[in-house]
Formats: structure tokens, sequence, C-alpha cells
């Protein structure tokens, strides 16, 4: 493991396209001054996600974790004039400043912030799907259970993304006490054997520490 020169590949990646423009920046910036806590996603990982949002030509996006909106904006990006992406936070506050980078991005039209907690919101979304593209990216330890929501927003070809799947190889524990570690691995084998989804597991090295994503589209 080299992180510095993964960290440096990343930045040689995202200053090769230069993809972050202001509104991006000014998104991480308001994060940093809000105190909020720094775990967006990395700039390339929202413009794969950007990729892959325009790859299934998504129209309605599900998001689970808001934060500051960082890759709420990167994937709303995708959408065509009439697109929508609906996105899940627990945390007002964190939900705030999200609607202000909605607002300075010119998204606030396409992008509906829905607070509370995801559990409690995912049945009311039934009449919204099905949902073209799904990134789950909430609390850890209820991933298995937001993919079984997600599944039901779902349609056939539904492309659903979880982050945060290998916490540092920590998945490789038998087992941890760490309770994210622990929700992710739950999440890893139930998804492995759902007959649902043609499925793996990608790993990120970059801007942030080693981590994975995993990757799903519905039968
Ligand atoms: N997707 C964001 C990062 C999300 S961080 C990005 O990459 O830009 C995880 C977010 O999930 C935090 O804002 C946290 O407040 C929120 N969260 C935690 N538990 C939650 C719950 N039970 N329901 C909804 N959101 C939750
Ligand atoms: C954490 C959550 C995330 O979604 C992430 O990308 C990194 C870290 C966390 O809760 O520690
Ligand atoms: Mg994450």
């Amino acid at each position: 493991m080299n992180p510095q020169l993964f960290e440096s590949v990343d930045q040689y990646i995202s200053q090769l396209f230069h993809d972050e423009d202001d509104c991006l920046k000014a998104t991480e910036q308001s994060i940093i001054e809000s105190g909020i806590p720094q775990i967006s996603i990395s700039p390339n990982q929202g413009k794969f996600l950007q990729l892959l949002a325009k790859l299934c030509n998504a129209k309605k996006i599900l998001e689970m974790g808001t934060l500051g909106g960082y890759s709420s904006i990167w994937m709303a990006r995708a959408l065509p004039e009439n697109g929508k992406l609906v996105t899940l936070e627990i945390d007002s506050k964190h939900a705030e400043v999200a609607q202000q980078n909605f607002n300075r991005c010119g998204l606030a039209t396409k992008i509906e912030i829905l607070l509370g907690k995801a559990i409690d919101i995912l049945p009311q979304l039934e009449g919204e799907g099905p949902f073209d593209m799904i990134f789950i990216d909430a609390d850890k330890p209820p991933y298995t259970e937001y993919f079984q929501w997600a599944l039901k927003l779902s349609r056939p070809g539904t492309l659903i993304i979880a982050d945060n799947v290998i916490r540092e190889g920590k998945v490789l524990l038998e087992e941890s006490p760490d309770e994210m570690v622990a929700g992710v691995k739950r999440f890893n084998e139930y998804l492995a054997n759902c007959a649902d989804v043609t499925a793996t597991i990608f790993q990120t090295v970059g801007a942030k520490e080693h981590d994975g994503m995993a990757i799903a589209i519905v039968k």
C-alpha cells in the first residue's frame, strides 16, 4: 500500500480532466466551513457516479445520505431537464448546507431533500418509483435493509451502488467490534447471495482512504 501515490494519481486524474467546477469546490468549502463531517465522495468518484447515471439514462435517482450534497450534485448533473433526484438525510444541519449548495448550483428544482430517518422515509417512496439509479451512502449498520428497500423501489435494469463497503480492508476480519464494518460485511454477504441482481464490489483508493463500492444491476 502506498496511500501517497494513490492520492497523487487521484489528483493527477482530477487535474487532467478538471471536472470539479467552482460550484463543486464551493460545496466542498461549505462542508469544511460548517464543520460537518468531511466524508463526501471524492471528485473522481463523483465523476464516475455521473458517468454511471448517464450510462443508465437515469431520469429518477434516489440517494440515501445527503451530507452537504456533493455526491447529489455530481449525479443530478447527469439528469435530463425533467429528471429528479430524491435524497434522504437525517440531520437538519446537513440538509440545510446541502440545500444552499443545490440553490447555488442551480439544481434546486431537480433535487429534493427528504428529512428524516431513511428507514422511515423509504416506505413512503413506493409511489415515486421505480428509480433508475439508487446510491446507498447513509449509516452503515442498516445497509442490508436499505438494499432491500432499493430492490422494492427498482425495476429490471436499475443500478444500485453502495459506498464504503470495504472500510480499509477491515471487512476481512472474522468479527469486528466496529458496527459500520459489521454492517457492510452483512450487506456484502447478502448482496453476494441475492438472486435478484448481478453484482460485484470494486475497491477504491485515492483522495479518500482505501474503501470500495458495491455495484448491482437488478435482473
Ligand atoms: N453522499 C454524501 C455523503 C453522505 S455521508 C456524499 O458523498 O457527498 C452520510 C450521511 O448520512 C450523513 O449526512 C448522515 O447524517 C446521514 N445519515 C446517517 N444516518 C442516517 C439515517 N438513518 N437516515 C438518513 N440519513 C442518515
Ligand atoms: C463514513 C461515511 C461515509 O459515507 C464515507 O464515505 C466515509 C466515512 C463514516 O461514517 O465514517
Ligand atoms: Mg460514503
